[in-house]
């Protein structure tokens, strides 16, 4: 067997054969099973994308009918995740707790059945119903009040911002929070995904897998950033901020939130889509005050850093939506997970369809053939510039 060379963070180096998305980095192109993230954005709805990314094709109308009926039926949680997140501390991270709920559903669909398309079906079904509730409650249960029900008259965006805010949400704002979920939803072998697939190689339950991959995505380098882009947003301030800073962080090569991506070195194709949902938001809900610094921010990043293929990436302006629809940061990870169990579940299920498990090598950079010290031996501090190690001379 031929051992490749080491690449940091795998970078360039094929994980896996996959037919569920296709980004090319250079043309700024996303494509869902075959279809333009612009036109699925424009005329499809998330629960019928992440149909066409599961099962493979875009359903009938009878499938997406039962589809969305077996969704709207399983949206409820069991009482007894709701008594554990009273356990939770108010100050928790919402991730953190999406990530302990999604856990504890494998308590109580522990028989796995891997091979069986019932189980498959189920284990899909609730993680896209339950995932959405279990957000909300958190966030009502830290504030000290009772989770609401699902509403089965609401359709699925429609009923988590009602489950969130506690009212029926504007039709506007429902269609333009369900076209992120779809902008979302999949990206090829991101970190969240890829450890989705390495825990689904062990052939463990789904509810791990989904565990696995929400603990991953919740990191400031990956879908953490688009909480951290509006502290940016707020600690600059003003328009006149925006400059020093990117020289600051230039200086000190730090990286800018919300820029930058290991595959895109153009505009990421859902950052401009989402920068035009949140216009659209300003238009009628009134203008966000950070809005003039993030275009500013924009403009002083390409100036400085296009020519290193630094632009803004899907969490630059995903925050300025999400604030506007009356998300509160902390939940802005939390809501992209909400989208991304879809491309998750569809990984899981492409990997269980040719699974082997994932086992890479490493470069070994340690010593070799070393003596055990007894501890009456040992120098009284440790002190790993001063101690020569013994070793055995062969
Ligand atoms: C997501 O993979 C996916 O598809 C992820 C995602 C998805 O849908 O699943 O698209 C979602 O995670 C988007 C990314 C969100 N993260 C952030 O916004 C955090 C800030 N971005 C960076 O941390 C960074 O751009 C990454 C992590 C996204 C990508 O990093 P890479 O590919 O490992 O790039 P790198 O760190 O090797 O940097 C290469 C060069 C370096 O300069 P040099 O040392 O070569 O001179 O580019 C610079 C970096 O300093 N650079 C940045 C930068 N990102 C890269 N400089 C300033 N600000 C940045 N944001």
């Amino acid at each position: 067997m031929t051992v490749c060379e080491y690449r940091p963070g795998l970078e360039g180096v094929p994980a896996t054969q996959s037919s569920i998305s296709f980004v090319d980095g250079q043309q700024g192109i996303l494509e869902y099973r075959g279809i333009r993230i612009e036109e699925l954005a424009q005329k499809s709805t998330f629960l019928e994308t992440a149909y066409l990314l599961i099962w493979g094709g875009l359903p009938t109308k009878q499938e997406l009918e039962a589809f969305e009926h077996e969704i709207r039926y399983h949206r409820r949680l069991k009482y007894r995740v709701r008594d554990m997140m009273k356990c939770f501390p108010e100050s928790g991270h919402p991730m953190d707790a999406l990530q302990a709920c999604a856990a504890a559903l494998g308590l109580f669909y522990s028989k796995r059945a891997l091979d069986n398309p019932t189980y498959i079906q189920d284990a899909v079904v609730r993680l896209l119903a339950k995932i959405p509730t279990m957000v909300a409650a958190f966030q009502l249960m830290r504030k000290g009040n009772d989770p609401v029900q699902p509403r089965d008259d609401l359709d699925y965006s429609a009923n988590f911002l009602y489950m969130l805010n506690e009212q029926e949400p504007d039709p506007l704002a429902a269609r333009i929070f369900d076209i992120c979920l779809t902008l979302h939803a999949e990206h090829t072998i991101n970190a969240s995904t890829f450890s989705a697939m390495v825990t689904a190689s062990t052939l463990t339950d789904p509810y791990a897998v989904i565990a696995s991959a929400v603990g991953t995505l919740a990191g400031p380098l990956h879908g953490g950033a688009n909480e951290e882009v509006i502290t940016m947003l707020q600690e600059i301030g003003t328009v006149e901020n925006v400059r020093p800073y990117v020289e600051a962080c230039i200086q000190q090569k730090s990286k800018i939130m919300g820029f930058g991506h290991r595959v895109y070195k153009v505009k990421d194709p859902r950052a401009t889509i989402l920068q035009r949902l949140a216009e659209q938001l300003f238009d009628k809900f009134g203008q966000d005050e950070y809005y003039e610094i993030a275009l500013e921010m924009e403009q002083a990043v390409e100036e400085k850093l296009g020519h290193k293929g630094i632009y803004p990436n899907v969490d630059f302006y995903s925050g300025l939506v999400y604030r506007k629809l009356g998300i509160p940061v902390d939940l802005f990870t939390p809501v992209f997970a909400i989208a991304r169990v879809a491309g998750w579940l569809a990984h899981w299920k492409e990997q269980l369809g040719e699974n082997r498990i994932f086992r890479p090598t490493q470069v070994y950079t340690g010593v070799r053939n070393q003596v055990y010290t007894p501890l009456a031996e040992r120098p009284q501090i440790w002190d790993k510039q001063a101690v020569t190690i013994q070793s055995i001379v062969n």
